[in-house]
């Protein structure tokens, strides 16, 4: 290996007045905070980036991230730096409050609105998508819609994408199969695709969480788990708060499991763990 390629293959050293700046950077553009003793990741997925692009420091990258107008550059720095781990029916327990409680008191509407907030590669909308199809049966594919957002666009691109290895529907009731997936074969043997009668009632959208977003409607259900642990109180509170402005009286809220609202001021009730009511 000539000296050149050694360089090249493994990554500068992360010092930590950079990692200081690429902290900022991420915490000032996606409200994502860096803490110390994340050195060790960043150093992990930049230094991939790094070889990647052919750069040979972090500040040579970090020029090429500040003055791409076109603003490309730092999303792909936010793609690789966000987790998007997520799985089919994830956190059972949202599902069953869904199915029991909110959708039979929205029988009567003949629209149905839900907002997954941190839509991540799909996971999570097309789970909330099959909760509807099976309650309101082909009926949903006219009734309802699931606006799905999140700041990684190379996560969005996979959601769209709609297919994923059959491994991932391990948790997912095996009679659902049939009823909303597609079996790939030949060069898709091991893959299922979304059906896109069922695809369609999720729309994606890039949304970044501390900017001040309107998603344009009310819901009776928002949907947002397993982003806020990114964030520090302040940047919770102002996302909770704005979020209210967007779900109709007496609307549900779901945060992650891990998640909580406490030690933030927020007008909901708590209804149990991870599940919150707008008054
Ligand atoms: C761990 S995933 C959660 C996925 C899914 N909600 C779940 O619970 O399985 C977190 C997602 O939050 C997104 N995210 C991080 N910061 C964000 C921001 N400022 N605005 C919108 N989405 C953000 C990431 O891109 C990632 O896809």
């Amino acid at each position: 290996m000539s000296n050149a390629q050694a360089v090249l293959e493994s990554p500068p050293e992360l010092s930590p007045v950079v990692f200081q700046k690429i902290r900022k950077l991420v915490y000032d553009t996606a409200g994502i905070d860096l803490r110390e003793g994340k050195e060790t990741l960043v150093s992990a997925r930049l230094g991939k980036k790094l070889r990647q692009l052919g750069h040979r420091s972090y500040d040579e990258y970090l020029h090429r991230v500040t003055s791409d107008t076109t603003g490309e550059s730092l999303i792909a720095l936010i793609d690789v730096l966000t987790t998007n781990f997520t799985s089919f029916l994830r956190e059972p327990q949202h599902f069953e409050f869904l199915k029991a409680k909110i959708l039979p008191a929205l029988e009567k509407r003949n629209r149905i609105e839900i907002w997954c907030a941190a839509a991540a590669t799909g996971e999570e909308p097309y789970s909330l998508a099959f909760t509807l199809f099976e309650h309101f049966g082909a009926e949903a594919a006219t009734r309802c819609r699931i606006l799905a957002t999140d700041i990684s666009t190379a996560a969005l691109a996979k959601a769209r994408a709609a297919v994923y290895p059959v491994q991932r529907f391990e948790s997912v009731p095996r009679e659902w199969l049939p009823k909303y997936l597609l079996r790939g074969h030949g060069a898709s043997e091991g893959f299922y695709k979304i059906k896109p009668e069922v695809a369609r009632i999720v729309e994606y959208r890039r949304l970044n969480l501390i900017e001040a977003f309107d998603p344009g409607t009310v819901f009776p259900l928002i949907s947002c788990r397993n982003v806020m642990i990114y964030f520090d109180k302040p940047t919770q509170a102002k996302i909770v708060n704005r979020m209210a402005m967007f779900l109709e009286p007496g609307a549900h809220f779901f945060v992650g499991h891990s998640e909580s609202l406490n030690g933030i001021e927020h007008p909901f009730q708590f209804v149990k763990p991870a599940i919150y009511r707008k008054p």
